[in-house]
């Protein structure tokens, strides 16, 4: 049974410990979009360590790790990310495939992000700064540069001078020599040769010789480029067709899907959140929530648990259940909020709109539940929560429209709770989620 993990809310949802946990179920792990503006914190001998390209299944000895075509890759974060890993004493081996279709993150691509910023001035996005639009701005213009391109042809020479031609069109203070940037390709080309091959091909024979796939999905569909709320998205797709186009298998090879959302809301950049806390609350959420991000730092913006959202995430992927994360975060408040609707003029909006002037006016509707002053960190079993823990996740499961399979208390793996009388005990036989 082939599972794909994914965002249900603005990315950060503690996707990483949620596939880490599953990991050991599975003979492959599978990225299929985005590049290194994800990150995944993850702690090797007690040493903390960020992962932003390379699944953390890498961690797990014996499990193959997957970057599909669907992904920006940028040559040098990922040498970094595997010499890194080699300092640590994990050697990646023949256990990373990447594919040979993937489009790479090349230096004007960074350069050109943080202008495009700048440009916008006031309606800047609020990117990660690592290239990522642009690289998917020119695999979409047809003009991209593919891992598989990476051979000394006429071809590449040719694609290079004038993309590179292009870029000092735009930027004419700093001109930048193309046979550089060719020459550093061919060698950047030649290191990563011996991952590189055909993921959809890969895929298929893993499957047909009984490997379990865990598809994994970085940011979250709120920031989908097609789902979420564009402009103020990343640009790829985050929510479950990126899968399929990203990995180069067919929709039926994915047979569930496990959403992750915070027990409240984050997000990271600019654009519409519409339960944002930007008072006390926000500043007490993000504080003992450590909501910093984990590639740049930036302290994320923190409001209450935004059920129109994460409904609509449930309805765009088809989430058979949820892994509700950092519930410990709310340990000590008096009340819990809920958003359950927006109010726009005399309207209740009950879907999320499309309309960016719909959604900056609209005013969230909350419920309000008792909170909880028995703390539910490292709780494990779902009767241990207290009360009122229960009642809330009882509700997000009704405003949220799926079950709460697993529900996570602290960041370490054993602060779990796996619920295995909802469908993930149907893919996670009782007591085989090794906590410890
Ligand atoms: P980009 O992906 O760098 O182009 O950034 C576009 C938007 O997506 C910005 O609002 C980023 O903050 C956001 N974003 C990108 N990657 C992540 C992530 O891994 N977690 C949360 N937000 C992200």
């Amino acid at each position: 049974m082939n599972i794909a993990v994914l965002g249900a809310q603005w990315g950060d949802e503690g996707k990483g410990k949620i596939v880490d946990l599953l990991t050991p179920h599975f003979g492959v792990v599978a990225r299929y979009q985005g590049g290194h503006n994800a990150g995944h914190t993850v702690y090797v001998n007690g040493k903390k360590f960020v992962l932003h390209l390379i699944p953390s299944g890498i961690l797990h000895a014996g499990v193959r790790c997957v970057i599909g075509n669907g992904v920006v890759v940028d040559p040098q974060a990922l040498f970094a990310e595997i010499d890194e890993l080699a300092a640590l004493g994990i050697e990646v081996g023949d256990r990373l495939l990447i594919s040979e279709k993937a489009h790479l993150i090349l230096p004007y691509h960074r350069e050109l992000d943080v202008l495009s910023e700048a440009r916008r001035g006031e309606r800047k996005i609020g990117t990660t700064s690592r290239g990522i639009g642009p690289a998917y701005e020119d695999k979409i213009g047809r003009r991209g540069i593919r891992v598989c391109d990476l051979v000394d042809t006429q071809a590449l020479a040719d694609e290079v001078r004038e993309n590179v031609h292009a870029r000092n069109q735009i930027i004419r203070d700093t001109k930048m020599d193309w046979r550089a940037v060719y020459e550093q390709l061919l060698a950047q080309g030649e290191r990563m040769r011996r991952w590189t091959g055909d993921v959809s091909l890969a895929l298929d024979q893993a499957m047909r010789a009984g490997h379990r796939i865990l598809i994994e999905g970085a940011q979250g569909t709120m920031l989908d480029i097609d789902h979420g709320t564009y402009p103020y998205v990343t640009s790829s797709n985050a929510s479950i067709g990126g899968a399929c186009t990203g990995l180069g298998i067919p929709p039926r090879a994915v047979h569930g899907v496990l959403g992750v959302a915070k027990a409240y809301t984050t997000r990271v950049g600019e654009g519409p959140l519409p339960t944002e806390l930007t008072g006390e609350m926000g500043e007490r959420l993000r504080e003992s929530g450590q909501e910093y991000g984990a590639s740049t730092g930036r302290p994320r913006r923190c409001g209450w648990y935004d059920a129109v959202a994460v409904r609509y995430a449930v309805r765009v992927n088809g989430i058979d259940a949820l892994a509700l994360t950092k519930l410990d975060v709310l340990d000590g408040l008096e009340r819990v909020d809920i958003c359950t609707g927006y109010a726009v003029g005399d309207r209740t909006l009950t879907e999320f709109p499309a309309d960016l002037n719909t959604v900056g006016p609209c005013t969230p509707i909350y419920e309000s539940w008792p909170g909880w002053s028995s703390p539910t960190k490292g709780v494990t079993r779902f009767e241990q929560l207290p009360t009122e823990a229960r009642r809330y996740i009882a509700r997000l499961e009704e405003v949220s429209g799926v079950p709460m399979a697993v529900v996570s208390t602290g960041s370490d793996r054993g602060e779990t709770i796996i619920r295995e009388d909802t469908l993930a005990g149907r893919w996670f036989p009782q007591g085989s989620v090794r906590l410890a």
